[in-house]
Formats: structure tokens, C-alpha cells, sequence
């Protein structure tokens, strides 16, 4: 049956590793990894990786699927976006539950729902939207009873998702108790909103007033603040989406200081830059708006050598695709234009191409940055994240020779645009198998509606090593008052 399968002659790759060895798979499981593994069951059906790299699923650590916002709905659910996935050989993705009215509960309940048809395995994190004692309370449900290990704390989209410092230090510190991730969407939220009336004063109506109404420096500023507030807590962050190399500055400051702060790349800040959002053509232009903004030639570049050195740790896509229709509600004012591009289907090909292709990353480090750190700092890995025995059955064959060439026409995600429009590049993912099924081949989809799996997140995860569980008193726990007298008597 189809649940045997043996990949034969391909160069396996983890991320500690590669070797020329055979995959056999049983039920979902990756059964053996050695040389010469022969046909032990004439059932299994025996794939040729000869000349082809046969690596770890990739696994999206920031999607956005099925997310109400902005006065209207990401075109792809879960079923769409995660067949889209598949074709571009992403087995995993890890989506955040972003709660309506700012109950966690509600929240979780609802993107249950939406994970109804889901064709591969999936995680979540949860958005603090609003901070109050049920929230508090609600954080602890979900670590403790729903397989929930990291936290998103919005510091711009004023009014709508956004907390103060007061109630970021008050989430902060409850991560640390739970030993759960505190990851942030770093921008000064207040000053976007000055940024964004200066524009709409000036006339600027346009996609380009979402470019200038937010620039790099409010990225750096929100970003250094998140870090000195985990610093003060003494816990690890999890900065998402850095788009600028001011925002990447201040990580890898705080990472040479010995500070575990976590920076995710997209794979627009990698191969984008704002000139689209130049475009006299609105419908080309709106499709680039997304928060941070992508940032002027240079900043991607930046953060291609931040990722190729290791002071960026991971790439995500943010994937949160809005159609033309919808990005036309902006029409006559930036400011509401649905913020979101597209990304789930392109990202293991584009960093291919970027990265490997371009001789600044080996396949080891690519097989690390798009799979096996998300999987590690969410805990689940190695049954996530790397061919070995016991490791669940998310791999893809990728065949370097052969081309990739990205287009709305062929794409499988729902929008009727593309924010990579056009590009091609060497490095085809042939073949993608999610839990030991064949969902992509020949160009094919087989995906399995219902097939995929809620994978849970244990909390304590490999950042909070050396991180004191008990310490709460994070203010110099060991001090005592001094002893005072008073001279004056
Ligand atoms: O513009 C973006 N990034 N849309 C998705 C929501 C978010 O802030 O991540
Ligand atoms: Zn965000
Ligand atoms: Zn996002
Ligand atoms: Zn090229």
C-alpha cells in the first residue's frame, strides 16, 4: 500500500548533517535512514532521489490563514492554504489564533473550527489582544491544557490589536512563568498612527504613504524595547518579522550580549523591496502593504547576510493573502488597505534560490533555517524537522536542476495575485510527502482533506535552558534592603 515508501540514492539532509542514504517510510513514520536499504516490502512504492536533495518538510512558523481582519477575511483557509503549502513543500505550519474580542478562549475555540479540513500538520500560537485577570488565567489554559507554547504581542495596529508597556511587561512576565515564548510584532504603534495622519495631511493617499508612515526607525525602536523588557524579565523573545536591518541591528546587539532573542525573517523581507509599492498601477502597488512595511533595496540584502550568518535564525512567510478585490478597499486611503501578502506556497523555493543557489547558505543551514530551529524552539522537534528513525514522516525531494517559475495563473493559493509575480529560480520541489502520504508530485496534488494533525507545543522549550523556573523575582531576587539609621536623630 501507499503507506510504504522508499526514497532511494537521494542526499538526505538535516540540519546537523548530509549523507547519500536511503528513506524507508511505514505509517507516517520515517522508518530507516542508511545506505542501501533494499525493497523490503514489494508494496512500497520506491521513489528515485538520485542527484536530488531529499530534506525535512518545510515547517511556516508565522501564517495567517482564515484570519478575520481589517474589516474582512485572508482568502486562504486552512484547506487552501495549507494544499498551497504542500506544493511548494511546506508540511507544517504554525498559525496564530488572533482572538476576536480578545478572549483566548473563544479565540482558540473558533480557529478549531477552522482546521476542520486541514491537509497537514499544523501548531498554534495565540495573540494577547487585551490584558485583564481572565486573560492571565487563560494563558494558563492554554499551555497547560491546550498545546500552546508562545504568546504574540502586538505593539502597533493601535485601537485594534495593539497593548501598551504596561500590559506588554504583565504578558511578558506571564510567559516567563509558563515557560512559554513571548514573541512580538515590533513597531511603535503610536507613532504609526502620527506617521499615517502626516501622510494623509500631505495628500499621499496612496500604498506609498503605508511606506512612509512607518519607516525603519519605528521598527528599531519597538524592537529595542521588546528586548529590554525581556531582558528586565529575564526571559526569551521571539521578535517576528524583522524587515529592517535597523530592527536586526538591535537583535544581533542583544544576541552578542548574550541575550536568547529569536529573530524570524519573511520571505518578502528577503527577496522583496518597496518599489512596488511605488507602482502607479494600484492594484500591483496595494499587494506589497504589509506591516513592517518592506523596506528600500539594501534592507533585504541586510538581512539575507543577517540569515546567512546566523543572527536571524529563521524564515516565515506571514503568508496572510488578501485578493485585489479586497486590497481595493483602500482605494482612496492607505490606511485600509487589508495589511498581508502571500508567501506559504513560495517560501522553501525562493530561499532555495536566494540563499543556496546564491552560495550563501549550504543546504545544511537552509534544512535549519526553514524547518529545524522552528521545530526546536517550539518544542517539538525530533519528531518535527528532521529525517531520522522516529521522526514523523514531512519530507520533500528537491531536485536542484530543475527551474521554478511563480505566477497567479498557477499558484494554489486564492488570491488573483502574486507578490513574487514572475520570479524564477533553480531548485523544484518534486515531490512532497506529509505524513507519509505523496500530497505533490509531477506537478500534481494529492491533498487529504481532514489528514492533518493539531501537533501540541510543550512549554519550557530548549531557550528557557539556564532560564531559573523560579525565578520571579527577576528585580535582583537575591538583595536585601539596606540596613538604615538616620544621622539627623
Ligand atoms: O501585515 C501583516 N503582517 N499582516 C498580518 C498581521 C501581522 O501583523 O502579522
Ligand atoms: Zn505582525
Ligand atoms: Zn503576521
Ligand atoms: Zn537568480
Amino acid at each position: 500500500s501507499s503507506s510504504k515508501i522508499l526514497i532511494k540514492g537521494g542526499t538526505v539532509v538535516n540540519a546537523h548533517h548530509q549523507v547519500v542514504a536511503d528513506v524507508y517510510i511505514e505509517d507516517g513514520i520515517i522508518v530507516a535512514v542508511r545506505p542501501n536499504i533494499r525493497q523490503v516490502d514489494v508494496d512500497a512504492v520506491v521513489l528515485d532521489a538520485a542527484g536530488k536533495f531529499v530534506m525535512p518538510g518545510g515547517i511556516d512558523p508565522h501564517t495567517h490563514l482564515g484570519f478575520e481582519f481589517m474589516g474582512t477575511k485572508s482568502v486562504d483557509d486552512f484547506s487552501t492554504g495549507q494544499a498551497a503549502a504542500l506544493a511548494g513543500g511546506t508540511t507544517m505550519n504554525i498559525d496564530f489564533i488572533i482572538p476576536i474580542d480578545g478572549s483566548l478562549s473563544a479565540g482558540y475555540k473558533a480557529y478549531e473550527e477552522k482546521t476542520k479540513d486541514s491537509v497537514m500538520d499544523y501548531g498554534f500560537h495565540v495573540a494577547v489582544t487585551k490584558w485583564d485577570e481572565d486573560v492571565s488565567r487563560e494563558m494558563d489554559i492554554m499551555v497547560k491544557e491546550k498545546g500552546i507554547n508562545s504568546f504574540k504581542f502586538f505593539m502597533a495596529h493601535k485601537g485594534v490589536l495593539m497593548l501598551d508597556d504596561e500590559q506588554l511587561l504583565e504578558g511578558i512576565k506571564k510567559c516567563k512563568s509558563l515557560g512559554a515564548l513571548a514573541m512580538v510584532h515590533a513597531e511603535n504603534g503610536d507613532a504609526v498612527v502620527e506617521g499615517q495622519k502626516r501622510m494623509i495631511e500631505l495628500g499621499i493617499t496612496g500604498p506609498e504613504g503605508h511606506d512612509l508612515s512607518r519607516p525603519a526607525l519605528l521598527e528599531a525602536e519597538a524592537t529595542g524595547r521588546a528586548i529590554r523588557l525581556a531582558s528586565f524579565v529575564n526571559t526569551p523573545l521571539y521578535v517576528v518579522h524583522v524587515m529592517s536591518s535597523d530592527a536586526m541591528e538591535e537583535i544581533a546587539k542583544a544576541r552578542q550580549s548574550g541575550q536568547k532573542v529569536v529573530g524570524e525573517v519573511l520571505v518578502s523581507g528577503l527577496v522583496l523591496n518597496n518599489s512596488g509599492l511605488w507602482d502607479p498601477d494600484f492594484t500591483i502597488a496595494a499587494k506589497y502593504v504589509m506591516s513592517p512595511p518592506i523596506r528600500a533595496a539594501g534592507h533585504d540584502k541586510a538581512l539575507q547576510a543577517a540569515l546567512s550568518t546566523g543572527v536571524l535564525q529563521l524564515v516565515g512567510t506571514d503568508h496572510c493573502g488578501f485578493n485585489s478585490t479586497q486590497k481595493a478597499f483602500g482605494i482612496d486611503d492607505f490606511r485600509k488597505i487589508p495589511n498581508g501578502l502571500n508567501g506559504i506556497e513560495e517560501r522553501m523555493h525562493l530561499v532555495w534560490h536566494t540563499m543556496v543557489e546564491s552560495g550563501q547558505m549550504s543546504p545544511t543551514d537552509y534544512v535549519r533555517a526553514t524547518s529545524t530551529e522552528c521545530a526546536k524552539i517550539f518544542n517539538i522537534y525530533p519528531r518535527k524537522g528532521a529525517i531520522l528513525a522516529g521522526s514523523d514522516a514531512d519530507l520533500i525531494i528537491l531536485n536542484p536542476n530543475s527551474s521554478f517559475k511563480i505566477t497567479a495563473k498557477s499558484h494554489h493559493t486564492k488570491s488573483d495575485t502574486n507578490a513574487f509575480e514572475g520570479m524564477t529560480g533553480k531548485g523544484k520541489v518534486e515531490v512532497t510527502i506529509a505524513g507519509g502520504r505523496i500530497v505533490w508530485a509531477n506537478g500534481e496534488l494529492r491533498a487529504v482533506p481532514g489528514s492533518g494533525k493539531f501537533i501540541k507545543m510543550p512549554p519550557f522549550g530548549y531557550l528557557f535552558r539556564g532560564i531559573d523556573k523560579a525565578d520571579a523575582n527577576y528585580l535582583s531576587a537575591s538583595r536585601a534592603p539596606v540596613k538604615r539609621f538616620t544621622s539627623s536623630a
